[in-house]
């Protein structure tokens, strides 16, 4: 199974790709946790990627590319993936299909999560992360334990520099000028299905199950 999450920031890719990863055993291959890695890493990379990911604009087609075209050469990656943040411009849907086709493979299904812009905000701007294991919080809806503290391994608890308002904005403006025509890409290739991300995680989890289900691909 190759499937791409599709949707806004903060429409729950991250939140369900884990979850589908957990269950299913497909990895999350999520650009974005890659290259806060390389970012945390100081690499060459992390460091041009910063100043990009801090104003919630896109890195380049290459760079990202050349990620996802190594990391799914790893044997994980045999028996399907689960693209989080990747594809997010045509080019980068044109590259994945023609990486794909030199393999014999070719993308199963995409899903677009769709929700209203306004509740983004709140869901991003609330959103803290743990500086350790990943683990996602929310200030009102998914409370740690202790204020700060990951309820999972105890470290301290961050908020991504681009969950600022100010960057959230312009994120949501280049989803729209930049990502939003793979909608109809992946439409026109009848691969795509849409879903309610509005809904509880647990609902939505239910749904895209629902969605792999009835594709009947392993
Ligand atoms: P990336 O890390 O991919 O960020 P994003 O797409 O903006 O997605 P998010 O992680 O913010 O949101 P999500 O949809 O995963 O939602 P989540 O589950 O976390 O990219 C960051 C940056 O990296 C980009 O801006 C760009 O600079 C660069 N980049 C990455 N990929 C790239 C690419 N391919 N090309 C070029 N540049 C690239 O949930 C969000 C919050 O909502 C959480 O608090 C969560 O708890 C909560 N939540 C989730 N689901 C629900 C629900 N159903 N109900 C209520 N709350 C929910």
């Amino acid at each position: 199974m190759i499937l791409i999450l599709l949707g806004p920031p903060g429409s729950g890719k991250g939140t369900q790709a884990k979850k589908l990863s957990e269950q299913r055993g497909w990895p999350q291959l999520s650009t974005g946790d890659m290259l806060r890695s390389a970012v945390s890493r100081k690499t060459d990379l992390g460091l041009k990627a910063k100043a990009f990911m801090d104003k919630g604009e896109l890195v380049s087609d290459s760079v990202v590319i050349g990620l996802i075209a190594e990391r799914t050469q790893d044997p994980d990656c045999a028996k399907g993936f689960i693209l989080d943040g990747f594809p997010r411009t045509v080019p980068q849907s044109e590259a994945l299909d023609d990486m794909l086709a030199t393999r014999s493979k070719s993308v199963d299904l995409a899903v677009e999560f769709q929700i209203d812009h306004e509740e983004l905000v709140d869901r991003l701007s609330g959103r803290r992360t743990c500086s350790k294991c990943g683990e996602m919080f929310h200030i009102k809806s998914k409370k740690p334990l202790k204020k700060d503290i990951c309820d999972l391994c105890g470290s301290a608890l961050v908020q991504r520099p681009d969950d600022q308002e100010s960057v959230i904005q312009n994120r949501l403006q280049v989803y729209n000028a930049q990502t939003a025509p793979l909608i109809e890409y992946y439409e026109d290739q009848g691969k795509l299905s849409r879903l309610n991300a509005a809904q509880s995680p647990e609902q939505v989890q239910e749904d895209l199950i629902d969605l792999i289900a009835s594709l009947s691909v392993g």
